[in-house]
């Protein structure tokens, strides 16, 4: 993507080295090319005197260029997200309380994308009190319908009329309250449709994984959980591997056994769907029994891009402490 003009100085771009030559009908011109990341997409500028082809074969050639160059070079960071899923807990008041304890130290931290999503009556004095904070702000749950005579349901431009994001898929939500891969995939489709991002969570139970069948019921999952979806739309997308038996029992999987999950299950499901580039930029979750004590070693993980929190996300003193670990390991990997 080119910026428009008037929001062109506002990107910086860093220039590939060393300068490339693109060969379009025939004729080879050297170009210096620039890219940025700085707004959520990848944009460029180009540097030619001679590069004088159409405009579709120029975005095309440079696109794939850009694109080669980064993965290649190892250029795309993934900025690391941590959310707090609030669940059934905290009244206005509390939620008031709790974020009047964390928000000035979250609010420090711009390196790692940080987000809570409190029950849907708390939403808009959480809204308004994490306004100018970096905090974003999500449901934990979604209807597909638009309007109409559903009892009790939320429908999607209802929430993004308020939030940012929405989770969809929680095992909870499955478990207790007949979630399917199906109706996730509508929840999906829907939430998107409004423009709210979107957490969607998988993970196998215990006797699944028991049973060898993590990688099946992870595949299941985000086959069908994410059906029909395009790679435009998949820039909206963060998976949350949540493995059922670790949520809420201070069991959480060990940092190898969920980036194996990661990388050589859901990463290679990613990218058969939405090809390389964008699975490579999609941010994967892990959840379940985080605390401030393991989200560093999880974090500094190749393929853990964050973390869903349940339980420590209710204190302020351990949620802001996991997203400091998020903020530490985010400049170690970039260092690296
Ligand atoms: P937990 O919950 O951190 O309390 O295990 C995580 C979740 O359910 O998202």
């Amino acid at each position: 993507m080119v910026p428009c003009k008037r929001c062109a100085p506002f990107f910086v771009f860093k220039r590939i080295h060393p300068p490339k030559t693109l060969i379009c009908k025939g004729s080879p011109a050297q170009l210096q090319l620039y890219y940025s990341m700085d707004h959520g997409g990848i944009f460029y500028k180009i540097e030619s005197l001679f590069f004088k082809k159409c405009k579709f074969c120029q975005d095309l050639l440079v696109k794939s260029v850009i694109e080669n160059y980064l993965i290649e070079t190892g250029e795309i960071m993934r900025k690391i997200f941590v959310a707090g899923n609030w669940k059934m807990n905290k009244t206005i008041a509390e939620a008031q309380d709790l974020l009047e304890a964390m928000l000035p130290q979250l609010a420090e931290i711009d390196n790692v994308e940080k987000g809570v999503a409190p029950v849907y009556l708390a939403i808009p004095s959480v809204v308004e009190q994490c306004r100018e904070s970096g905090v974003k702000v999500g449901a934990q749950n979604v209807f597909w319908e638009a309007s109409g005579a559903y009892t009790g349901e939320v429908a999607p431009a209802m929430v993004a009329e308020v939030c940012d994001f929405v989770i969809v898929g929680h095992s909870e939500r499955r478990k207790y309250f007949g979630e399917t891969d199906e109706t996730v995939n509508k929840r999906l489709k829907a939430a998107l449709a409004a423009g709210l991002e979107v957490i969607v969570c998988v993970g196998e139970t215990l006797e699944e994984n028991e049973a060898g069948l993590t990688a099946a019921v992870v595949t299941r999952q985000l086959t069908e959980g994410l059906a029909g979806i395009t790679e435009a739309q998949a820039a909206k997308i963060t998976i949350a591997y949540e493995p059922v038996w670790a949520i809420g029992t201070g069991l959480a999987a060990t940092p190898e056994d969920a980036n194996r999950v990661h990388k050589d299950v859901i990463r290679p499901l990613l990218k058969q769907q939405f090809g390389k580039l964008t699975s490579q930029q999609m941010r994967i979750q892990y959840g379940g029994s985080i605390t401030a004590d393991n989200a560093a070693e999880l974090f500094a993980m190749s393929d853990i891009d964050g973390g869903l929190v349940g339980g420590a996300s209710l204190k302020a003193d351990s949620f802001v402490a996991i997203v400091q670990a998020a903020s530490k390991v985010a400049l170690e990997k970039k260092e690296l």
